[in-house]
């Protein structure tokens, strides 16, 4: 059974901090349940002994996740915002939650020693990042994928016919051999989909010059 935390503290903490640094949070609510169960459905949670979430905000696909996966699994975030991060570790104990740039996971999940993640979530609000941003945290996170790993990743529903969303399904094709968009979830605000991403590539397509 799922449990959830998804109420109006939740949101009302969103927003909040929103307000205080919208070039970091990039949304104005958090992710819906339905939304939070389609991404668990993305990584296939039974099959992952390692997984990583980029961008957990206030923590609702991160709830789903942790009652999703293997007790014995590994699983490891990376948030951020520090009001974000204070809260999760509060709210998640003795969980691996580190606070920083998804661009440093290798860092944290140290692969070398303790391995390779088999998925990857990402609420990371990629429309706000510079190319070359996107490029350091997909390169990253490639690098820390096992070769039949899935990455996930959010994307509004109306951003797909966007500058930002076109550029991201380009990135996106250059990090890994196939990309798939899932069904959108309506009753988001606002609707939403998730690229799902497998055959991570260790070097890319092709690099801007
Ligand atoms: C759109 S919110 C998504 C929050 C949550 N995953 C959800 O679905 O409700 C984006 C989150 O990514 C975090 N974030 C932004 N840039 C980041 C970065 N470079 N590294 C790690 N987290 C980042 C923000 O602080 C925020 O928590």
């Amino acid at each position: 059974m799922v449990r959830t935390e998804q109420n109006w503290e939740n949101s009302f903490h969103f927003f909040w901090r929103f307000i205080h640094n919208p070039l970091k949070i990039g949304a104005l609510r958090p992710s819906s349940a339905q939304l939070c169960r389609a991404t668990v459905k993305a990584i296939e949670p039974e099959k992952c002994r390692c997984v990583v979430e980029l961008g957990p905000g206030t923590g609702v696909i991160t709830q789903y996740l942790l009652n999703s996966i293997d007790p014995q699994s590994r699983f490891l975030a990376v948030e951020i915002d520090p009001v974000f991060h204070e809260n999760l570790q509060k709210r998640f104990p003795g969980t691996a939650i580190h606070r920083g740039d998804a661009e440093d996971l290798g860092k944290w999940l140290q692969p070398q020693k303790s391995g390779l993640a088999d998925a990857v979530v990402s609420g990371l609000p990629w429309t706000l990042f510079t190319e070359s941003q996107c490029r350091s945290i997909l390169a990253e996170i490639a690098s820390c994928m096992q070769p039949d790993g899935i990455f996930v990743t959010l994307c509004y529903w109306h951003a797909q016919w966007l500058p930002s969303g076109l550029r991201l399904k380009k990135l996106l094709k250059d990090y890994f051999d196939a990309v798939e968009m899932t069904d959108t979830v309506w009753t988001n605000v606002p609707p939403i989909f998730l690229f799902r991403c497998s055959g991570r590539r260790l070097t890319p397509k092709k690099e801007k010059r």
